[in-house]
């Protein structure tokens, strides 16, 4: 038996003996780590003559090719043993009774979405979505905010890093879903979007992922009388009473001509703010709850429709906060903390689905 195949016959038998990965890694580095006994030999064909290397050469490589397969074969097989025995010790017996209950309930996030996707629903609105990962066109482009807009430096946007030109980035909010849906169904188009959006912000008001609800409606003569008695009765039936006062608020959005910023008035009751009857009162106040407005002209166009043919409103809210203000919440970032406690104070049943003849509030 010649030196390199008696070495061969150790160094396999060694692995094919190790039992730990551990092991077996202090095996590999020791014959072909940096100054292992293989990779030593290795480096011993580089000064040899082209003939001698010829002639030692393939034992050498052999060596390697082996040791280096038989570390692979032995690391499947410890991996497979490692694998065996999680597998058998975290067997878990699913016919078992549980010991204890399910703990969670459903988020106070998605509760008022699935009272807005109801309310809506019955007002003959559907649900659209878009993508989170959206390009600049949709997000702002051809919701009427070019590349110099300061509102788009107000958006405190997070950019992917530029692709191809392509200029991605974490949607500012639900707005883009107006144009996808335009440029998808033909109108009259009633619908609503809610979904995640993204700034980067974080305070006790703010969180650098939040949600939001936006509508649209496209159809032949629609006016803001159509937008106001449709947030008026979204309102009444969100908060569940019938002294609900609205005051718009001349305000100013790229994408909608003229702009109404919507305000709901509160009263004091024993102290307390509650949302409804006129904010003008003594004590009360108003609080905004929406952005709105008419559809403008150039984002009916920028989505290939005849902005002389179709018109329509547009609403924009956010969720989380009409949350807090109804069910009376005063720090957002809890909503994303995910502690039990908290989900069980404000949680809801899972078997308290939404209706308008039950009560959306559950
Ligand atoms: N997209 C606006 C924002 O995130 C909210 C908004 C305002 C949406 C007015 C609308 C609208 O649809 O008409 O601040």
């Amino acid at each position: 038996m010649t030196e390199i195949s008696a070495l061969k016959a150790g160094l396999i038998a060694d692995i094919e003996a190790a039992d730990t990965l551990e092991a077996l890694d202090a095996l590999r580095v020791g014959a072909l780590g940096k100054s292992g006994v293989v990779t030593g030999l290795l480096k011993t064909l580089g000064p040899m003559s082209p003939q001698e290397r010829l002639e030692k050469g393939p034992p050498i490589q052999d060596l390697r090719e082996s040791v280096t397969a038989a570390l692979a074969d032995r690391k499947a097989a410890l991996e497979q043993a490692v694998l065996d025995a999680r597998l058998a010790s975290e067997k878990i017996d699913m016919t078992l009774p549980a010991e204890a209950g399910p703990q969670g309930s459903v988020h106070p996030v998605s509760q008022v979405m699935d009272e807005l996707a109801e309310i809506f629903a019955d007002l003959g609105f559907s649900v659209a979505s878009g993508p989170e990962i959206e390009d600049d066109w949709h997000n702002f482009t051809a919701l009427n905010i070019p590349e110099t807009h300061p509102a788009r430096a107000m958006h405190d946007t997070f950019y992917f890093p530029d692709e191809d030109g392509q200029k991605m980035l974490l949607r500012t909010h639900t707005s883009p879903v107006q144009i996808r849906t335009m440029m998808q169904t033909p109108p009259p188009i009633r619908i609503i979007a809610p979904g995640r959006v993204y700034r980067s912000d974080s305070d006790a008001t703010h969180t650098p992922m939040f949600h939001q609800i936006e509508g649209l409606v496209i159809d032949k003569g629609i006016t803001l009388g159509h937008l106001k008695w449709t947030l008026e009765t979204f309102l009444k039936a969100f908060f569940e009473r019938e002294d609900i006062v609205l005051r718009l608020r001349p305000s100013y959005f790229p994408f909608t001509e003229p702009s109404v910023e919507v305000d709901v008035g509160y009263t004091l009751t024993n102290g307390q703010r509650v949302i409804g009857g006129d904010g003008d009162a003594a004590g009360g106040g108003w609080l905004e709850v929406l952005g709105s407005g008419m559809v403008n002209r150039r984002v009916i166009e920028a989505c290939g429709l005849d902005p002389d043919e179709w018109q329509g409103f547009a609403f924009g809210t956010g969720v989380d906060r009409l949350a807090m203000l109804k069910y009376g919440m005063n720090d957002l970032r809890a909503f994303f903390d995910g502690d039990l406690r908290w989900l069980k104070h404000y949680g809801f049943s899972a078997l308290d689905v939404p209706t308008l003849s039950g009560g959306v509030g559950a």
